[in-house]
């Protein structure tokens, strides 16, 4: 868990902090909220305070926002600040250094990295003024997130929207990042595969691909090269990462051994069908045809078992779904499968596990007698213990 110092400036982009400021929540970061004059004219203090859980503050000169926390004491405390969107004054204001509001004065005094996100009208984001005060802050180390093109709240079209809540939170993290996964190329499936039964239907399982796009992005965040072999998901890709879609459990065998070679960890945190349709229609199954459907299943092939023969220095890591005796089960498949570590999950309880945003875990060492427990705990930071036990052993 970090401190993150979120900064709203006057956009109209404003609302989007609010969602930001969620997802930062909801990953257990502690959070507070300082903003412009301006930015308090597009989202009420209110909603900013009772999302970041913290009274928000907005004047440099208040005595009762003083008294709570001060501006210094605001700047000290944040392990990073990210000021979305960042309106081309904002920027023009902490280019030159100037501590004319309480937004800039904090960016002053800040010791901790930080993050803009631009947002703005695409003429003057354009402007020379603009692209100047951008270069002035990355040479001083500021990053700077987007913005994306797209169609502006200005009736306009081009840059300036302020990019995704998740690429915010990919920036964030990654500012937080101690860089322990540079120099790794990291390989990770995630999501169900989809087996075609007919030209619109598809065997799948519940997976929700959450668990792997975590450990996907806390990879990227941490200096790893990642390669995402993403089943059928309507995630958003993670900031940094190189994302491959597939869908059958044939297609995803492909992609995953295509990338192999780069790859230095393997893992598997895909749910992969374990048949697949023998034969598939050509054409839409009739149901006026029969009222009894039988359908012939053939095996999968099993990735992760295939893999382990070429794995050479990698380091492999499987995953274990299981609803019953799941740390015996688990062991065993360590064993089956010979993978370097097994990620158990107990699928049957509801507040944990698929399809949902919180796992609780079990990590299974080489042996398996060697257990780390993960209690239950946001995706993200189930993600973060997972890649701290996969660097453990890889430096062992
Ligand atoms: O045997 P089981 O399906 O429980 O094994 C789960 C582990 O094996 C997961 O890491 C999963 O990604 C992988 N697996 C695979 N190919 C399959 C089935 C599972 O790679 N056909």
């Amino acid at each position: 868990m970090s401190r993150v110092l979120v900064g709203v400036s006057g956009g109209i982009a404003a609302y989007k902090a609010c969602e930001l400021i969620r997802g930062l929540r909801t990953r257990e970061h502690e959070v507070r909220v300082a903003t412009t004059q301006n930015a308090l004219r597009f989202v009420s203090s209110l909603t900013l305070q009772a999302l970041s859980g913290h009274a928000v503050r907005s004047e440099l000169f208040s005595l009762s926002q003083e008294s709570e926390i001060s501006h210094i004491e605001l700047a000290d405390w944040a392990d990073v600040a990210i000021v979305a969107p960042a309106t081309a004054g904002f920027l023009a204001r902490i280019a030159h250094g100037m501590a004319d509001d309480l937004l800039a004065t904090i960016c002053l005094a800040l010791r901790a990295p930080l993050i803009v996100a631009p947002a703005m009208n695409v003429n003057m984001y354009r402007h020379p003024a603009t692209q100047a005060n951008l270069d002035v802050l990355a040479k001083r180390g500021v990053r700077i997130v987007g913005p994306d093109r797209g169609e502006l709240a200005c009736g306009w079209e081009g840059e300036g929207r302020l990019v995704a809540v998740e690429e915010l939170l990919g920036a964030v993290e990654q500012a937080l990042d101690p860089g322990t996964y540079q120099g790794e190329v990291v390989l990770v499936t995630a999501g169900p595969t989809a087996e075609a039964v007919d030209p619109v239907r598809v065997l799948t399982n519940r997976s929700s691909g959450k668990m792997g796009f975590a450990l996907a992005e806390q990879a990227a965040r941490r200096g790893a090269e990642v390669i995402l072999v993403a089943g059928p998901v309507g995630l958003p890709t993670p900031y940094g990462v190189q994302r491959m879609n597939v869908e059958s459990a044939a297609q995803m065998q492909q992609a995953v051994m295509d990338a192999l070679d780069r790859a230095t960890i393997v893992i598997m945190a895909a749910a992969v069908a374990d048949y697949r349709v023998a034969e598939r229609a050509r054409e839409k199954i009739k149901r006026e045809t029969q009222d009894v459907l039988t359908l012939e299943l053939l095996r999968n092939p099993d990735i992760l078992a295939e893999l382990v023969p070429r794995k050479g220095g990698r380091t492999v890591v499987g995953f274990a779904a299981e609803t019953e005796r799941v740390l015996e089960n688990a062991r065993a498949k360590l064993e089956r499968k010979g993978c370097d570590l097994i990620v158990a999950n107990d699928v049957a309880r509801q507040d944990t596990g698929f399809d949902v945003d919180r796992n609780a875990v079990w990590i299974l060492g080489p042996g398996g007698n060697d257990v780390v427990e993960v209690p239950a705990a946001a995706k993200q930071e189930v993600a973060a213990r997972i890649l701290d036990r996969i660097r453990q052993v890889r430096d062992a």
